[in-house]
């Protein structure tokens, strides 16, 4: 997978701006502010459709202007394509894939692949399980866009529940049950989705990670469901978590709010048999992302035949000496865009100098 060209639009603090990559490694360098992840930051729209920065999207339109485009092309397994997309302030976003409009974002999950790696990725381990899902499930659903079709009716369910368990009509019991038996159909299967991934990557985070330790330290990744299960198989997970909705459904009504479920899953990273949230050092912690986003690289090479486009924002500075070289040693073969604030050299790498939202080639 490549990418072969960025253009952007009344982008953050871009005008216009189109960059020609390399097909190897790419140097965006700058002074702090200048723009240089904003530009990852719109390389990566493509993949996930929303910003890696957790932005809202009328955020991205540079201040002042009423939309924002940005363009792409790039190539898959010898295949030219490009893809639009665009941001207005009072209405949706408009996306074409290779001059066809999508009608949905997630149409776009799947077709231009890439990973990004930065220092507020460490949140992955240390911050809110909802960062953890998200990550996992737009992992999931670029490999398989079915669970990302379940996933969105779980939560449409789900949000239907929350509101009649707002509202302050006695009799609830009987609407809540049928919904749980939705959420429960649902909910089973999203769970059997997740362990399998969990299962599928486990393998590759642990060799990248005892590679970088040299074998002195391992890791293991545990999926963490709302309902504690043993087996995951459909119809066991169903009924367990149907009677674990229905146990909890006057607790539910007196909350206000759905306690039980997937919405309520998480992961957990264990470095030496202990929990990293509370345990690791931010040596470690930064380690275990970079596993974790290799793994996420390996995968898609694996399903996709071509490893994704690596988005390297400001790492290479964070990390020590033995990383650093291990990082830049497994990517050196494979299309690389850094952003970083002192040039290095990179035997043959392509260098963009960036200066308040204009980039020159060098
Ligand atoms: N919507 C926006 N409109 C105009 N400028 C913006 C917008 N969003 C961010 N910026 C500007 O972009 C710059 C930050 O860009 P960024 O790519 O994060 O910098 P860095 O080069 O440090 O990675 C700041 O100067 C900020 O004011
Ligand atoms: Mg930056």
């Amino acid at each position: 997978m490549f990418i072969k060209s960025l253009e952007v639009n009344n982008f953050r603090n871009y005008v216009n701006q189109k960059i020609e990559f390399s097909r190897e490694t790419n140097i965006i360098y700058g002074k702090n502010a200048q723009g240089k992840t904003n530009l990852l930051e719109a390389v990566s729209l493509f993949s996930s459709g929303k910003s890696f920065r957790r932005a809202q999207d009328r955020n991205l339109i540079k201040d002042g202007e009423p939309s924002s485009k940005i363009n792409i092309e790039f190539e898959i397994n010898g295949v030219g394509k490009d893809a639009e997309i665009i941001i207005n302030r009072e209405s949706k976003k408009y996306i074409k894939l290779c001059g066809a409009p999508l009608h949905k974002t997630s149409e776009l999950l799947g077709q231009f692949k890439s990973v990004i790696f930065s220092p507020e990725e460490m949140s992955l381990i240390t911050g809110a399980p909802e960062l953890r899902r998200n990550f996992t499930d737009l992992v999931i659903s670029s490999e398989k866009p079915v669970y990302y079709n379940i996933l969105k009716r779980y939560y449409k369910i789900l949000k239907q529940k929350n509101n009649l368990l707002k509202q302050n009509n006695s009799s609830k019991e009987e609407t809540l049950a049928v919904w749980n038996e939705s959420l429960a159909q649902a909910g089973a299967k999203i769970m059997v989705y997740r362990k399998s991934f969990i299962d599928l990557i486990n393998p590759y985070v642990k060799e990248t990670f005892e590679e970088i330790t040299e074998g002195k330290e391992d890791i293991k990744i545990n999926y963490v469901p709302s309902v504690s299960a043993e087996e995951f198989e459909e119809n066991t997970l169903y009924d367990l978590l149907l009677n674990s909705m229905n146990k909890k459904m006057q607790a539910e009504i007196m909350l206000g709010a759905s306690v039980c479920g997937i919405h309520r899953d998480d992961y957990s990273f264990f470095i030496n048999g202990k929990n990293a949230k509370s345990f690791s050092s931010q040596g470690q912690q930064r380690t275990a992302i970079i596993a974790l986003k290799m793994a996420q690289a390996e995968i898609i090479k694996e399903n996709c035949g071509e490893y994704p486009v690596f988005l390297l924002d400001d790492v290479m500075s964070e990390l020590d000496f033995e990383r650093r070289n291990y990082l830049s040693e497994k990517i050196k073969d494979k299309q690389v865009i850094i952003t970083c604030t002192d040039k290095y050299e990179s035997a043959g790498a392509k260098c963009f100098y960036v200066e308040n939202g204009t980039v020159s080639e060098e």
